[in-house]
């Protein structure tokens, strides 16, 4: 995925027209996780969004596996804060929802849910409804319908923010291994510095008003990572490291130029 000099302005010539984002460049390489941190406002929805097809941007490219990005496609899956489930679908009929839509037969797919499910750590609630679980099982579901599609790339936008802690974490480590395993890529979407460091090969920082990018952390921590390191200094270098290009990039913020 290649993102290559996008700008978006909201309501362009209008008095309320918004520079949300400035000539932002990035690319996310396959197999890789990448964490977008920033603070509020700084545009990690709209560049998701952008990405996603869903919002065309002002200036620049969006490239998907070559493919310029011109409305939402099979190439990426999305997935936000709240688990869009329908409450009258069981677990197996929600993750099957992608490919029911695309008029595909049932039985056909139903292996490959199932495989996903279990994969998910889920096996024994297919026949569930989403309100049976909790938070942290129906995120697991909403992650099952997005891979069902097969995209290319993840796009999460903080997709475990409404979890506690503890279970964050615990989904940060189970969405790393289901992407390794099935050799997609991710960009997720945090505000929080160490979930951006624990989750991400690499990650990138972006500033506010208007949304740029600050800079960039690489996470050399491999690919299988495990709980053991939220309490490790090597972890911490790299948290220190992304919190300074969040803390510079604030400090630069309304000087004048
Ligand atoms: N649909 C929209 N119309 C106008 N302005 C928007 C719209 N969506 C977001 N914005 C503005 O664009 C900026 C970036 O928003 P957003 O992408 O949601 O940031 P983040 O996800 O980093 O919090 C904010 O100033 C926000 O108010
Ligand atoms: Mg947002």
């Amino acid at each position: 995925m290649l993102v290559d000099g996008v700008t978006k302005i909201y309501n362009e010539e209008t008095p309320q027209a918004l520079l949300a984002l400035d000539d932002i460049s990035m690319r996310v390489d396959q197999g890789e996780v990448v964490a977008l941190l920033g603070p509020s406002g700084c545009g990690k929805s709209t560049l998701l969004k952008m990405i996603g097809g869903l919002y065309p941007a002002t200036g620049g490219r969006i490239l998907v596996d070559g493919v310029p990005v011109t409305e939402p496609g099979e190439l990426t899956g999305m997935m936000f804060q709240k688990p869009v489930l329908f409450p009258w679908l069981k677990v197996v009929d929600n993750v099957l929802l992608p490919v029911r839509t695309h008029g595909a037969k049932r039985s056909e797919f139903l292996d490959r849910a199932n495989d996903l499910i279990a994969l998910a750590g889920l096996q024994g609630f297919e026949q569930r409804y989403p309100w049976e679980l909790s938070g942290g099982m129906q995120q697991r579901v909403a992650i099952c319908r997005m891979l069902m599609g097969e995209p290319k790339v993840l796009l999460l936008d903080e997709p475990f923010g409404a979890l506690d802690e503890m279970t964050r974490e615990y989904m940060d480590l189970e969405l790393r291994r289901i992407i390794i395993q099935q050799n997609r890529s991710a960009l997720l979407v945090t505000h929080n510095p160490l979930e951006a460091a624990f989750i991400g090969d690499r990650v990138v920082v972006m500033t506010p008003r208007p949304g740029k990018i600050a800079g960039e952390v690489a996470v050399p921590l491999g690919k299988d990572r495990s709980e053991d390191l939220l309490a490790s200094d090597e972890l911490n270098v790299y948290i220190r490291e992304a919190r300074s290009l969040l803390e510079l990039a604030k400090d630069s913020m309304g000087r004048p130029l």
